[in-house]
């Protein structure tokens, strides 16, 4: 296989994992060919949202091996969303043997080290079985699918331009902290409105006071200030990437920058020289500008990527495809 996945879609691989969960118990999983499911038409996550998932990466390094970055945090948390969604968990240590079953049984659809693509890993779990009223499923499916990506935000990474939507992507006390299809599913609308008017994609702020930056769709904000300080939102509403846990350790730790988590005023964006948005499909892709209600903030990096966000995204795809050694055992060898 190996050939350039075009952007962020999907090719169908050898092998999914799936397991079942009945009777109060978790089934043998299995891998297998078939990428499609059988479930009843009353499933609670098809008419109630019930249902989690989780967004990794397998990499391959230069000396052919493939690794995974940070598999135990993204199994707990899932466990964190799972739990929210009044669905059973699954150990932590079976979550990643099984994402480990799927990137062997794909090897041969782990993208070339030169491409600098991925095989973007998406463990989900669905409340299944006969359900009418509301309430949890009576059973679940525990299942990953896999496929091999390129970038997230087409092209080259250069700074893309971003507007502030105008609804809210989760509710103060709701899921916004959980990787669940809800909050997807409310981005949506924003997410097209904002492409169709030639944006890369949407903020969303704050929705109890709609002044502070929250996160982009699929990713976390993070800004790097005048004064040398890495800067990123803090709220109970957004998804704590890892990714952005990695860059908040990296600005510290290797490029000696202040980390700031705090409020960022939609209004008040002039202390930031560079700023972007982070995760694993978008990796790092730098911000160039903001548009909130027709005024457009230029940052002064917009042009190409700013110096520091340059330098987080060197050091943070060298240790993804193993050419920075990793600083507190993130990585795992296949
Ligand atoms: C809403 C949201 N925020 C942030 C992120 C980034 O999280 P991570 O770095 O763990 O991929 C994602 C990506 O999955 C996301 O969907």
């Amino acid at each position: 296989m190996n050939q350039k996945p075009k952007g962020f879609t999907y090719t169908k691989t050898n092998a999914n994992y799936i397991q079942y969960f009945k009777d109060g118990a978790w089934s043998e999983g299995v891998l297998r060919a078939e990428d499609t499911l059988t479930i009843s038409a009353t499933s609670t996550s098809i008419h109630y949202g019930q249902q989690c998932f989780e967004g990794m990466k397998a990499y391959r390094r230069k000396d052919g091996r493939i690794q995974l970055f940070r598999p135990y945090d993204n199994a707990r948390r899932f466990q964190t969303s799972c739990e929210r969604m009044m669905m059973p968990t699954i150990p932590v240590e079976s979550f990643v043997q099984a994402v480990k079953k799927v990137v062997l049984a794909n090897e041969s659809f782990v993208p070339s080290y030169e491409s600098k693509n991925a095989l973007y890993i998406r463990p989900f779990m669905i409340g299944v079985g006969d359900n009418m009223g509301l309430k949890p499923a009576p059973e679940y499916i525990f299942s990953i699918i896999c496929s091999p990506v390129g970038s997230y935000f087409q092209g080259e990474v250069k700074p893309v331009d971003m507007v502030v939507a105008e609804y809210d992507r989760a509710a103060p006390h709701g899921t916004g902290h959980v990787k669940v299809g809800g909050n997807y599913a409310a981005s949506l609308y924003p997410q097209v409105m904002a492409r169709r008017n030639g944006f890369a994609d949407c903020i969303f702020l704050d929705p109890r006071t709609h002044t502070k930056i929250e996160e982009v769709g699929a990713a976390n904000f993070f800004g790097i200030t005048k004064n040398l300080e890495y800067i990123t939102p803090k709220s109970p509403s957004i998804l704590d990437s890892i990714t952005n846990r990695s860059m908040k350790y990296l600005a510290s730790h290797v490029l000696g920058l202040k980390v700031l988590e705090t409020e960022i005023f939609i209004d008040d964006l002039s202390h930031l020289n560079e700023a972007g948005a982070c995760g694993t499909a978008a990796i790092i892709t730098p911000i160039g500008s903001i548009t909130h209600q027709n005024k457009k903030h230029v940052f002064p990096a917009h042009e190409t990527m700013g110096e520091y966000t340059r330098k987080l995204y060197e050091l943070l795809t060298g240790i993804q495809f193993g050419d920075v050694k990793d600083p507190l055992d993130w990585i795992i060898v296949l």
